[in-house]
């Protein structure tokens, strides 16, 4: 596990563009994985401003979502798949097809979990994985547990994860209790994992990844396990290491 402390959260921003901008340009066709939170957010920044200096190409490359709230639709804005839009993908030149996220609507949800994993699996799978942090250790939405779940699935919210997203809502009890999110193991199959996290609020949860036991009571901590592991922190983050 490589880590690197930059004194502010652009510059986090930044040097997870740039890290995207070298896997684009090693290979056109890469598969990526994206993320969603606060945390990405100057990253999708700077991916769309290298995108509009004619830096980063993004025609040839697919991308996967990491998880999607159970019962949001596409339109809802509160989605994942409505932020991802927002962010990233409507300021880019990704091709339409080319971008997954779990539905969050399906009416089997087992079919959809089995279908995203495939999916992922025949497009060669995840070059270059990007991950946010939750305050209690939490990836994608794989909340603290007593096993490290491997594929997608449908998991229930921790009250702490509802009550930490609750500010993208109108109140508490719009937060939707349960999500699809791709599963421990799948996260380990990317080739290179690139972890984001900013603000005092993560030092906890990046002190127990990075030097707790390796617990599914702190899903992250398995990434030190992963041969090519980047984590990219700003000061208050990196507050407690
Ligand atoms: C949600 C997402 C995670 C994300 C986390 C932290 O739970 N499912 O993928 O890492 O929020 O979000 P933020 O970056 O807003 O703190």
């Amino acid at each position: 596990m490589e880590i690197k402390v930059f004194d502010s959260v652009q510059k986090v921003g930044q040097a997870a563009a740039m890290i995207f901008a070298a896997q684009l340009m090693k290979n056109p066709r890469s598969v990526l994985g994206l993320a969603t939170g606060s945390t990405p957010i100057p990253t999708y920044q700077q991916l769309i401003a290298l995108y509009q200096e004619g830096l980063v190409d993004f025609s040839q490359a697919q991308s996967y979502n990491l998880d999607e709230y159970c019962g949001l639709s596409h339109e809802h804005v509160c989605s994942y798949y409505y932020f991802m839009h927002e962010q990233l993908f409507d300021h880019i030149n990704i091709a339409k097809d080319a971008v997954h996220v779990p539905s969050g609507m399906a009416q089997d949800f087992d079919a959809e979990c089995k279908g995203y994993d495939a999916a992922i699996a025949k497009a060669g799978g995840v070059d270059l994985q990007l991950l946010g942090i939750g305050r209690n250790g939490h990836i994608a939405f794989n909340e603290p547990d007593a096993c490290f779940t491997h594929g997608t699935h449908v998991v229930s919210l921790t009250k702490s994860t509802i009550q930490a997203n609750r500010r993208f809502f109108d109140s508490e009890d719009q937060v939707p209790t349960r999500a699809i999110t791709m599963g421990v193991g799948s996260i380990m199959a990317a080739r290179q994992i690139l972890l984001l996290a900013t603000g005092e609020d993560k030092a906890e949860a990046i002190r127990d990844t990075v030097k707790g036991d390796i617990t599914p009571q702190v899903q992250a901590s398995i990434l030190r396990t992963h041969p090519n592991v980047v984590v990219l922190l700003d000061r208050e983050a990196a507050s407690l290491l």
